[in-house]
C-alpha cells in the first residue's frame, strides 16, 4: 500500500468510505461482519476511514467507532457536520453556529469513542452561509486539541478561498471519478495551488465503473441508485461505451475496470485519494490493490484520449437523492 499528503497529514493512498456499512446502499451486512470488513481493510495497510454523522443518522459514526477503537492512533479517522439539523439537534442558535457545530462535534467524539477527529468536514456548504464564520471556529476546534485538520465537501472555489484564508483547509471532499470530472476544471487545480487534499468520493460511480452492474439490475431500501439519474436503465445502457474503453485497457493489463479508474485518478495528481465503499473481502482486496498499479504514459493517455469522445450520460446530484424522502442524501 502507498501513501501520500492530505495537506500535512499522511494516509494510505486509497481509503475506506464507510458509509454503505450503515446507509446508502440499500441491505447493510450486520455489526460484526461490518467489523470484520474494516478490520480487514486495516490489515491490508488502509489507513484513512470515513463517516459522518448524517449517515444513519449517527448510527455509522457508532459502528465506525467501535470498529476503529483497537487502532485509532494508527489511522485518520474522518467526519462530517452537516449544515442542517439531524434528529434531535435543533437549537435556537442554528445548526452552523459555534454552539451547533459544538454540540455536533462533541457527540461525534462520544459516537467515535475519541477525543479527537482528524479531517472534520462541513458536509454541505449552502451558497448564503456564512463560510469566515465557520472556518473562525474550526481554527479555535485546531487550537484546542478536538480536530487535526478540516475540510468542505462538495464547496466551490469561492467558498474554498474565503475558508483557506481564515483557517487553512487540510482537503476538500467531493464526488470525483472518471464518470464525473466536473472539478477538474477548477477545484481541484486550486487544491494544488492551495497545498489541500482531495478526497474523491464516490470514486466508482456508485459501482458502475466496475461493469458488475447492468440495466436490469434491481436496487432496493434507500439505495441510491434508485433515483440517480446515471442508473437509469437508458443511461446504463447508453454509458456502456465509456465501459469499453475502459475494458479494453483493462484487459489488456490483466486489471479490473475498478482498478483501472483508481490507478488513473492515482496517477493523474498525487494529492488526490479516492475513499471507495466496499463490503465484500474481494471487493477490499480488488481496490485496495490498486495502490500499487502503475499507468505507462500510453495508457493514461489512451484513457485520456477514448473520454474525449464519449459523451457521459446522467449524473448523482443531491437534489435527486432527496427523492428517496430522508435527509441522507450525501
Ligand atoms: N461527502 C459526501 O457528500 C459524500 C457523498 C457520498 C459518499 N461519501 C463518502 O464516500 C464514500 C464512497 O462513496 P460511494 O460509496 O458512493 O463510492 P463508490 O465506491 O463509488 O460506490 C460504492 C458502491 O460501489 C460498489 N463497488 C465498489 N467497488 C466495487 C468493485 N470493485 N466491484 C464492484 N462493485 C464495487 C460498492 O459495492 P458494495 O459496497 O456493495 O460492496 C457500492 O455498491 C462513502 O462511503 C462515504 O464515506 C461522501
Amino acid at each position: 500500500m502507498k501513501h501520500r499528503k492530505l495537506g500535512e497529514l499522511e494516509v494510505s493512498s486509497i481509503g475506506m468510505g464507510c458509509m454503505g456499512f450503515s446507509h446508502g446502499y440499500g441491505e447493510v451486512p450486520q455489526e460484526k461482519e461490518s467489523i470484520r470488513l474494516i478490520h480487514k481493510a486495516y490489515d491490508l495497510g488502509c489507513s484513512l476511514f470515513d463517516t459522518a454523522e448524517a449517515y444513519g443518522p449517527y448510527i455509522n459514526e457508532e459502528l465506525v467507532g467501535k470498529a476503529v477503537k483497537p487502532f485509532r492512533d494508527k489511522i485518520i479517522l474522518t467526519t462530517k457536520f452537516a449544515p442542517v439539523f439531524l434528529d434531535n439537534q435543533e437549537i435556537p442558535e442554528g445548526k452552523l453556529s459555534r454552539k451547533g457545530i459544538e454540540n455536533a462535534l462533541n457527540d461525534s467524539l462520544k459516537r467515535l469513542q475519541t477525543d479527537y477527529i482528524d479531517i472534520y468536514y462541513q458536509h454541505r456548504v449552502p451558497e448564503n452561509s456564512n463560510v469566515e464564520e465557520v472556518a473562525t471556529i474550526m481554527g479555535d476546534f485546531i487550537k484546542m486539541g478536538k480536530i487535526r485538520g478540516w475540510g468542505q465537501s462538495q464547496s466551490n472555489i469561492e467558498q474554498i478561498k474565503k475558508a483557506h484564508n481564515i483557517t487553512p483547509l487540510t482537503a476538500i471532499q467531493s464526488e470525483y471519478s472518471i464518470m464525473e470530472r466536473m472539478f477538474e476544471k477548477d477545484v481541484i487545480p486550486l487544491c494544488n495551488e492551495l497545498n489541500i487534499g482531495f478526497v474523491a468520493f464516490s470514486p466508482m460511480a456508485s459501482g458502475f465503473l466496475s461493469g458488475k452492474y447492468s440495466k436490469d439490475t434491481k436496487y432496493s431500501g434507500d439505495d441510491v441508485r434508485r433515483v440517480i439519474t446515471r442508473f437509469n436503465p437508458e443511461n446504463v445502457e447508453k454509458n456502456q461505451e465509456l465501459l469499453n474503453l475502459l475494458k479494453n485497457i483493462a484487459d489488456k493489463k490483466n486489471i479490473s475496470t475498478a482498478q483501472l479508474c483508481l490507478a488513473w485518478m492515482l496517477h493523474k495528481y498525487n494529492f488526490v485519494v479516492p475513499i471507495p465503499g466496499m463490503r465484500s473481502d474481494e471487493r477490499i482486496l480488488e481496490n485496495l490493490s490498486a495502490s500499487d498499479i502503475e499507468l505507462s504514459k500510453d495508457e493514461f493517455n489512451s484513457i485520456e484520449d477514448g473520454l474525449k469522445n464519449i459523451i457521459i450520460y446522467g449524473n448523482r446530484t443531491d437534489e435527486d437523492i432527496s427523492k428517496l424522502g430522508t435527509v441522507r442524501s450525501y
